[in-house]
């Protein structure tokens, strides 16, 4: 039988809701408290959500708290989750896990020295359309995957996002806080990362604010928003990675991926479903219904949206005693994947990684009905 493992957040603003909405959808978790620096925030989520408000301090203190999930800004990441392990606590982060590779590694270490769990999202990887394309490939039927595209581009955070300003600076830019995604499920479907190089652009120095309350307010920009990278992956594969915040328009899918007898295109890795389209070498391939997966299933409008998958995934796995999917080893190597992005940009050439990690297991429809309450 899986217990309910208390669960708390630290940092209540915009994407705290969503966990609080969708977390009872799944088992092994229970959300019991919300805490922020400003105690207005927690206090407003917290009525919202029938959960208590608590100082950061008096969270870390809680006896009924056993994993605190980490909706902080990136640049808050590193410190707030090693607090949260040193408090004796498991931790969740949402992306990116942590700002650079060093950071990363202490957390990691730290986590092993006192037997706790580190885990981070993204967990779309997790959803019914990137495991569909994951056992696709697995099955042999597009054969090897050589090389592929990967395009996310748009104009920026600036037009919704309340508080925009993380977003242009170190820690964030469209490679951190968008490129996540592509590059963990990159690393589900194809495996590790060997060598990056890139090109990088700041086009715009300052960003005007649309979104209320601060419309019409300028913000300095302090990292590169267009990046256009090439990855090799260990199995030979060679992907193009284009992240941009400086493009109104475009006409590129996705992500293609290309295999030795057919082609991939596959839905935007941000979100849990979407369409998957395969050829079997030119022709079209009918893919069947047969493939029928609780995270493809729309719960949110036109959306499949699972988030809390991964953390769901996390607390069974502490009680089963198996590896947990969105692991930190996983979060560390897109980490070093997408800080070497940015560092190859600077220096105009490649970027070897010095991490590695095994794919996550495969989340098949039958596991996935699992994490479900
Ligand atoms: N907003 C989204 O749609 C979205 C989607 C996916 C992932 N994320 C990720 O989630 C994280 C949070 O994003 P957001 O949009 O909710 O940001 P936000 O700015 O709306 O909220 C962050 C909250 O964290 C609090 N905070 C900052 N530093 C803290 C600290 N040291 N201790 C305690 N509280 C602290 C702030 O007071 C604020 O309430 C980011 O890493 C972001 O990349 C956001």
């Amino acid at each position: 039988m899986t217990n309910k493992l208390g669960v708390g957040i630290i940092g209540a603003g915009n994407i705290s809701a969503a966990y609080l909405r969708l977390g009872p959808m799944f088992k092994g978790i229970e959300l019991r408290a919300v805490a922020d620096l400003n105690m207005d925030a927690a206090n407003e989520r917290a009525k919202e959500f029938g959960v208590r408000a608590e100082t950061v301090d008096g969270l870390l203190a809680s006896d009924d708290i056993d994993i605190v999930v980490n909706l902080t800004i990136p640049a808050a990441h590193f410190e707030v989750s090693k607090n949260v392990l040193l408090a004796g606590k498991h931790v969740y982060s949402e992306k990116p896990f942590v700002l650079t590779l060093e950071e990363g590694a202490e957390l990691k270490a730290l986590a092993e020295e006192k037997g706790l769990r580190v885990g981070s999202a993204p967990d779309t990887f997790m959803g019914g359309a990137h495991q569909r394309v994951r056992n696709i490939i697995d099955s042999g039927e597009v054969g090897k995957i050589t090389s592929g595209t990967a395009f996310v581009m748009g104009h920026g955070m600036e037009h919704w996002h309340p508080n925009p300003d993380f977003f242009y600076q170190p820690g964030a830019g469209p490679v951190l806080d968008i490129g996540p995604y592509y590059v963990t499920n990159l690393v589900q479907l194809l495996g590790p990362v060997a060598r990056v190089a890139a090109l990088t652009s700041t086009p715009a120095p300052e960003r005007l604010i649309t979104s209320q309350p601060r419309n019409g307010e300028k913000i300095p920009v302090g990292t590169p928003t267009t990046i256009h990278a090439l990855l090799e992956f260990e199995s030979g594969a060679v992907i193009t990675m284009v992240t941009s915040w400086d493009v109104w328009q475009h006409g590129h899918s996705n992500m293609e991926l290309y295999g030795e007898e057919g082609t991939l295109h596959v839905p935007d890795p941000n979100f849990f479903g979407g369409e998957i389209k395969q050829t079997k070498r030119e022709a079209d391939v009918e893919l069947s219904g047969e493939w029928e997966h609780p995270f493809s299933v729309p719960n949110d409008g036109d959306n499949a949206n699972y988030r809390c998958a991964g953390l769901a995934d996390m607390a069974i796995a502490i009680q089963e005693g198996r590896p947990h999917r969105c692991s930190d080893a996983l979060a560390l190597h897109a980490v070093e994947v997408m800080t070497s992005i940015l560092a190859a940009g600077e220096k105009r050439g490649f970027v070897e990684m010095s991490t590695t990690c095994e794919r996550p297991a495969p989340l098949t429809p039958d596991a996935a009905r699992e994490l479900l309450a």
